[in-house]
């Protein structure tokens, strides 16, 4: 009828809309991680912005996707540092490069950040400093209070069983900074995430904030499934388990016993059939869907909320049956139910959540 809006009902875990989480900030606009990225992010309307962590040799949390910071900084180009390039052993995998956990916080305010992906915007490279967690929680609070809305920090703990090992665990400092800004409780506009389960064990004795087991995957079979990969604290501890295993009805009942959500790579909800990479690296352009999984009513049949990853707009990253269009990625997983989209532009994907929201606007 003229004039009457149909309102989509989300089939999320709590009946409300989607969160959209910047991820890394508006990352597909200015170089990742940082505070120039984090404020688009906030001002394109993002609800959590994603700072990934790591730690410097002093201690202090920066946000970084990486603690080897060759490629998303301009720490080459400084003679003074030349001799601190060095081969580490990260997860089991050697790699070549400077390390944050090399450089005092002082030391790593003289870098820049610099665009990782050849096909973005150089243009702001060598602009902008990489900043603290408490820089980026300093951000948000003014922001919020700018916008009268609550922006949440969605932060990852990258690397914890490496960081431990080199006597920097992240967990410590990241609930001490928490706390003083009275972020440390359950109804904070808090998510914390990370790839390895002891991490968020972890946690969970130091916070009641929500915590997210986050599932990666190593590639696409030729079936179209994920292979799966595996937390590198299992590969340590000799828990025979992947990823995989924790999908299953008692892997997502464990993980409900530390976690509040899931945060899986998005090809274990919807596969693809072709092969070439995956995440940044992947081209997804010349394959195809495959059938969507019944992962997000398993995960909400435990109790778990499921925040996926990645999704961007190129039209490398997006399946042909998309037809390059980012819009019609985003509604098929907001109808498949998932809580949460990690988006490096969260403004088409909050563009996208509002069409869906008036679906007389959206193609089926
Ligand atoms: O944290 C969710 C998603 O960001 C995981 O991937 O590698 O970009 O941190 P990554
Ligand atoms: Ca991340």
């Amino acid at each position: 009828m003229a004039g009457c809006t149909r309102y989509f009902k989300f089939p999320t875990l709590s009946g409300e809309p989607p969160v959209v989480i910047a991820h890394r900030g508006a990352s597909g606009y200015m170089p990742e991680h940082t505070l120039s990225a984090y404020k688009l992010a906030i001002e394109q309307g993002a609800d959590f912005i994603e700072p990934d962590l790591v730690s410097t040799n002093d201690g202090v949390l920066i946000a970084r996707h990486e603690l080897n910071i060759t490629e998303t900084t301009n720490v080459a180009e400084h003679p003074e540092f030349a001799d601190r390039r060095t081969t580490k052993v990260i997860d089991g995998v050697s790699v070549e490069g400077w390390f944050a956990d090399d450089f005092t916080l002082a030391e790593i305010k003289t870098l820049r950040a610099k665009q990782r992906l050849p096909f973005r915007s150089q243009q702001f490279d060598d602009l902008c400093e990489i900043p603290t967690l408490e820089e980026v929680i300093e951000l948000v609070k003014q922001e919020s209070e700018r916008s009268g809305r609550v922006i949440g920090i969605y932060p990852e703990t990258k690397h914890p069983t490496y960081h431990r090992s080199a006597g920097l665990p992240l967990e410590k400092n990241l609930v001490k900074l928490l706390e003083r800004h009275k972020l440390n409780h359950r109804t904070a506009p808090v998510m914390i995430q990370s790839f390895e389960a002891a991490s968020l064990k972890a946690l969970r004795r130091m916070t009641e904030a929500r915590l997210v087991q986050l599932i990666d995957g190593n590639g696409i079979a030729p079936d179209g499934g994920v292979i799966p990969g595996k937390p590198y604290d299992f590969t340590v501890s000799g828990d025979p388990r992947t990823y995989a295993d924790l999908l299953t009805r008692e892997g997502l009942a464990e993980i409900k016993t530390y976690a509040d959500g899931i945060g899986p790579w998005k090809r274990y909800l919807v596969g693809v059939t072709g092969t070439g990479g995956v995440d940044a690296l992947a081209n997804d352009s010349h394959k195809k869907l495959g059938h969507p999984t019944h992962m997000v009513r398993e995960a909400h049949n435990a109790g778990l909320f499921v925040h996926a990853w990645t999704f961007r707009n190129e039209p490398r990253y997006l399946a042909s049956d998309y037809g390059s269009d980012p819009l019609k990625e985003y509604w098929q997983f907001y109808r498949l139910g998932v809580d949460g989209v990690f988006s490096d532009f969260p403004d088409t994907a909050i563009a996208a959540r509002a069409a869906l929201e008036k679906r007389d606007q959206v193609p089926r």
